[in-house]
This record gives C-alpha cells, structure tokens and sequence, in this order.
C-alpha cells in the first residue's frame, strides 16, 4: 500500500515537470539516439538502420530502444533554419485575416489596419515522442526561443509623435506565443496593427474606390532557403502564380463606417533579378476599398449643389430690393467654405482636381461672373434722368423686340411719343385772338412742354428698367444652364458614380 502511495506521488511528481522536462530536452542540447538496452526486441543494426529513416515512429522503433543523450551541438539556436538538410527549403504558409480597418488616411496617403497574420512552418527540430514525455503532444512557446519566419510588409508607415511620418522599425507583431506539435507542425498567429502606405486617387471623391497594397516578403532568405506558400490558395498553381485571399471572419470583423470591402484578394509571385541566381518571393496583399457615398453627398455634394443653385434666384431678386449684390456674395463665400472643407479631406494632388472639386471650382467661376451681370443689370435699371436718353437702334431691337419673345416676357411699354413733330403740329396753330391770350397761351405751351418732355424720359426710364428685367430674366436662363451642364458634365465624367449609387 505504501509502495503504491509512494509510486503515485512519484507519477504526480514527475507530471508536473513534463512539460519542463520536454522543453528542457527540446532547446538545452539533448538528442534522441538508438539504444540496445536489454528490453530492446530489435538487433542493433536494424534497429540504427529504422531509427534514422524516422526517429519518432514508435511502431518501427520502440521507446525502450532509445533514449536521450546530452549533446552540446544539439542545443536549439534560433537563428538556425530548422531543416534537416541545409540544401533543403523550409515551407512556410501564410495567411492575412482582416480584423478592423482602422483609417485610410487621404492626405497622408497610408492605410492604418488590424490584422492577424499566420505562419505555419514544420519546425525539425522540436519534434519528440509524446509518449516518452508524459504524453505532452503540443507545446507553446515564445517567438524569441526559436526560430521564426521573417516575414515582413515591405511599406509601412507610422505617424510620429508630432504627426509627422517617420519611418518605423519594420516588425509590429505582438509577440504572441508559437504552438508547435509533436510532429514539429508550428502555428504562429501574431496580432498586429499594420499601417503600410496606400496610394490615394482621389479623382472621384466621394464615389471613389481606392486600391491598398500590402507586399509581405522574407527579408533575408530567397525562395531556395524559404519557400513562402499561400495556406489555403483558391487556384490550384503551385508556387509562383498561387492565389488567394485576405480572410474576414464574421465573428471578428469590425465593420468600417467609411469602407466597403470590394476586394480583397492576394497573389503570390516570384521575380529573379540579374544580380541573383536566386528567385525573390513576395505576396502582395490587395484590399480594394469603396467609400460609402451616402454621408459625404449628403454633407458634401448636396449643399454644394444647392448653393450653386441659388446664384439663380439673383436675378428673380427685384433690383428694387437691392439685396442683389449681397445675396450673390453671401453663396460665393459659402462656395469658398466648402472648398475649403474639400480641401481639408483630399491630398494636394499633383496633377488633377477631384471631379467634385472642379464642379466647386466652376460654379465658383460662374458665380463671379454672374456678379458682373448683376451689376450691369442694376445699372441698367438705375439708368434715369440726363442718362436715360432713348436706346441705340440695336439695343432696342435685341433687348425690346427679340428677348421677351424668346424669353416668353410680357411685351415691353409704348415707346414714347415724338415730341418735335407735336411741337411743330402744335406750332401750326395761328392765334387771331388778342395779345394778351397770346402771352398766356405761349407760357402755358412752355410749361405744358417742360411737363411732356418730364414725362418722355420717365417713359425712357421705364425702357431701360424693362431692359434691365429682361437681361436679368436671360442671365438667370443662362447662369442656370451654366450650372446644369458643368454638374452633368461632372456626373458623367465619373465613371463610378452611377454604379456606386446603384450599389447603395
Ligand atoms: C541534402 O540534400 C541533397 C539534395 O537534396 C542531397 O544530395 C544530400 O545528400 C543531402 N544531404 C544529407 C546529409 O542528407
Ligand atoms: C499549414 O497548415 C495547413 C493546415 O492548416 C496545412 O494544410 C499546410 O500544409 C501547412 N503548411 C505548412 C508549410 O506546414
Ligand atoms: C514634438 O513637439 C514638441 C513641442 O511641440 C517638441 O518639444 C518635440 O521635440 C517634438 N518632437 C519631435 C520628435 O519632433
């Protein structure tokens, strides 16, 4: 009984140090070798030969037939490939699965994500026999004990202290722990923030769709040393050529308010430069990222084209109000704010506007020809006394005779009654009466005058307000046409927007 008890504490005893114990014999130079003890049913060289083909089958060779010897050499080193055969290439598979699309930053052009990568390798060299270990099949352990893949994203970025890019030390994986099994299968999935730079093309903010790039590649090994894979490839190539794509999962995936995930797929190539015999690897990463149009149009796009719009309602404006002027200054310093806010969202870009922003641009132009317009329209209107002289022929039949009829306006006023061939007419009249009615009749003729020629530029004056309304009634026409055919003009030159509204 005692025996037994003693037995079973030993047991317990030596379980708690398996683990311990197994990675002791792992990493600190111990070596499994063939051993003829007496339990050992095979011969000596039959058992060596089967040892070396696979050291772990415990079938072929059994435990009492081997054992663990101290070996200097055979310490773990983690720079070391963990390859039997240095001519040989370790395989390595990866996979990207997409957690969280933090920011893709337009003005400084990089794309800020949370990933989670996988590397899976089989490492040679941390394999063992569960069953000489106290059935321990699996083992986690840190990145820094053994070796790891060096795998790393060619572009990234990070912002600085005082938000200014500085280039970051490459590697931003959290060190979590490496799994690794008996048979020397190990799984590394390290969590990292990844923040790689992403070419901006704003031309069609907002209905934009922007393509990142992620290139991950080994940074000291060639594909003779290292030979990346994709895990989980969709096309059957192997090698060079192989595809597949960044996972999202669900249940993990934290949806982008901004982003729509168009695209997501990955491709695995290989390049041979002239300097090297050997191939070069790397897998680029595509994320193809719409914007959902919905917030900026309705914060952006609408109110822009709705203020443009109202340049219109300047010429309905009665010139009497004398709020014209004001009116058409008040929508060109809203069209500056909103440019002003559109600037604040894209890049400076080299070459072209955003199409959104030429609309801007060219309803901002518009508006400050319509200024001018107003402004000689009000003069127009205000034309009176000495200055209200009768119209030049061409004016008078272009403005007076041609424009209402087009404009569908209602006819201009009477022209005004010539005043010389009354005046002569009147003057035909002989007085045989007295003098002294003479004299009054002469006074009365002059007053009676002065009053007709007051009423014929009054009825000049009525000309040139009407001229006035009519030129104001075609500048609104005009300036409304302008204004629909530079947002058509707009809409139609983005490919994307009809689809992107349709999508939506
Ligand atoms: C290593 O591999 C090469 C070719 O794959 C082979 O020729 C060589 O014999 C191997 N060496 C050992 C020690 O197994
Ligand atoms: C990686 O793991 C997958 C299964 O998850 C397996 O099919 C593949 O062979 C492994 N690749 C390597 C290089 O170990
Ligand atoms: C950041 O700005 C602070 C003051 O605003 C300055 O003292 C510091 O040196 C700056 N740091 C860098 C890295 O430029």
């Amino acid at each position: 009984m005692l025996f037994l008890k003693i037995l079973l504490l030993l047991k317990i005893v030596h379980c708690r140090y398996d683990e311990n114990l197994l990675l002791t014999r792992l990493l600190d130079g111990y070596r499994l070798e063939f051993h003829k003890s007496t339990d050992c049913p095979l011969t000596e060289e039959l058992g060596r030969t089967l040892f070396e083909l696979d050291p772990l089958n415990e079938q072929a060779v059994p435990n009492s037939c081997v054992r663990y010897v101290e070996d200097g050499f055979a310490k773990y080193n983690s720079m070391v490939r963990p390859v039997a055969n240095f001519s040989q290439a370790l395989d390595v598979a990866m996979e990207l699965t997409l957690l969280q699309i933090i920011e893709l930053n337009e003005r400084d052009q990089y794309l800020m994500t949370s990933m989670m990568y996988s590397f899976n390798w089989t490492d040679t060299y941390l394999t063992w026999r569960p069953s000489m270990n106290g059935g321990v099949d699996k083992i986690v352990i840190a990145p820094s004990k053994i070796w790891t893949p060096d795998i790393l994203l060619y572009q990234r970025f990070r912002l600085g202290v005082n938000n200014s890019l500085i280039q970051d030390g490459f590697d931003s994986k959290f060190a979590s722990n490496i799994e690794c099994y008996s048979n020397g299968a190990c799984l590394w999935l390290p969590p990292a923030i990844i923040q790689s730079s992403c070419e901006v093309d704003m031309t069609f903010f907002p209905f934009d769709t922007q393509e990142c790039v992620m290139k991950f590649g080994s940074w000291s090994y060639t594909k003779n040393y290292l030979n990346i894979m994709i895990n989980n490839p969709t096309n059957a190539i192997v090698g060079g050529g192989q595809k597949g794509e960044i996972l999202i999962d669900p249940a993990q995936y934290i949806k982008s308010t901004e982003w729509e995930i168009v695209g997501k797929e990955c491709m695995l190539s290989e390049t041979l430069y002239e300097c090297c015999p050997n191939y070069y690897q790397d897998i680029t990463y595509k994320l193809k990222l719409k914007r959902y149009v919905f917030y900026p149009t309705l914060t952006l796009v609408l109110p822009c084209v709705m203020t443009a719009m109202l340049i219109v309602l300047t010429f309905v404006l009665p010139p009497d109000a004398g709020e014209k002027v004001g009116l058409n200054i008040t929508i060109l310093l809203a069209m500056v704010v909103f440019m002003d806010q559109l600037s604040q969202q894209t890049p400076p870009m080299p070459s072209s506007l955003p199409v959104i922003g030429q609309f801007f641009v060219a309803s901002m132009i518009i508006i400050a020809v319509s200024m001018f317009s107003t402004i000689f329209c009000l003069k127009l209107h205000h034309t009176q006394g000495r200055e209200a002289r009768q119209m030049p022929k061409w004016v008078r039949f272009l403005l007076l005779d041609i424009m209402p009829i087009v404009l569908f306006i209602h006819p201009p006023p009477d022209p005004p009654v010539d005043l010389d061939e009354e005046n002569a007419k009147q003057d035909l009249i002989e007085f045989s009466g007295n003098s002294e009615f003479y004299f009054i009749y002469k006074e009365l003729k002059f007053i009676s005058d002065r009053m007709r020629e007051q009423d014929n530029d009054g009825s000049y004056e009525d000309e040139w307000k009407y001229a006035a309304l009519v030129l104001d009634r075609a500048c609104a026409w005009l300036f409304l046409g302008g204004l629909s055919i530079s947002f058509l003009a707009t809409i139609c030159s983005a490919p994307g927007i009809f689809y992107s509204i349709e999508s939506h």
